[in-house]
């Protein structure tokens, strides 16, 4: 889940201060196609649990684009808010979610969330606009909207490891290196939980389709020739940390 590198939104505008995501903004089905591969053991889905319990609690899932997420939130959640700078993700994970009545989908980005202060007890952000360096502004409004004793939980790839972690590697290599990342994170006093995820595909084309919109083509093509079967090797990290 790559949403950084250039390309330009579709019609809607998304707010300012978006980060592009090429991936999820022009191929929303097929991003849907990869958010149902992801975690197929329900691995990171544990961790989270563990790092930041939400069951009676106010979850925000901060760039919550098409709201998939959403659901297994208000699985237990005593409140879920989603925000999202895209309109047309925005309008899709209102859709989502219409039935969920303690589920609310609000326009915002990270670095201006439309909440009040200490409104929130779990904040989770699943590749979206917290990769590090120059996140800084999003995590100053973490601490507005956060409660003491809250936690944020924010999911990257982690390009140190993994099938996946090498491709991503070669795709951006412009990209700060995994130790710039980890620095970043770790001296503003977040932890590094490693979880090994993977993608399980139900074809051959559904992965295939998914490397591609998450790769730069030439390093897709060279990913694909080398990789057989349904499944990836992905790692990620959760970067967490207590308010
Ligand atoms: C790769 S998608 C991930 C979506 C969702 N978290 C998921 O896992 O299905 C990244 C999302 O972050 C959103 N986004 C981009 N810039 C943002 C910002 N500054 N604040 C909050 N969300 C942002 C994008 O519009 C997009 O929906």
């Amino acid at each position: 889940m790559t949403p950084r590198p250039t390309g330009s939104p579709g019609r809607a505008r998304p707010l300012r201060g978006a980060v592009p995501s090429p991936n999820i903004w022009k191929h929303t089905a097929t991003y849907e196609t990869e958010n149902r591969a992801v975690d197929p053991d329900g691995v990171l889905w544990s961790t989270l649990r563990s790092l930041a319990p939400w069951t009676g609690r106010t979850v925000l899932d901060l760039g919550c684009g098409t709201g998939f997420h959403l659901p297994a939130f208000a699985a237990d959640a005593g409140r879920v808010v989603g925000v999202e700078p895209h309109p047309d993700l925005l309008a899709l994970a209102r859709r989502r979610t219409a039935r969920l009545d303690h589920v609310s989908v609000l326009a915002g980005t990270a670095q201006a969330v439309p909440l009040p202060p200490s409104s929130v007890d779990v904040v989770h952000a699943r590749w979206a606009y917290f990769f590090g360096p120059g996140c800084e502004p999003g995590l100053a409004e973490l601490d507005r909207v956060v409660r003491p004793g809250g936690t944020a939980v924010v999911v990257d790839n982690d390009g140190s490891r993994s099938t996946f972690g090498a491709w991503f590697r070669r795709g951006y290599p412009h990209l700060p290196a995994p130790a710039e990342v980890e620095r970043f994170w770790s001296t503003r006093g977040w932890t590094r939980t490693p979880v090994d995820m993977g993608w399980r595909f139900a074809s051959r084309a559904d992965l295939e389709a998914v490397v591609r919109i998450e790769l730069p083509p030439a390093v897709a093509t060279e990913a694909l020739r080398h990789h057989d079967g349904l499944e990836v090797d992905y790692a990620v990290n959760v970067w967490s940390r207590s308010f």
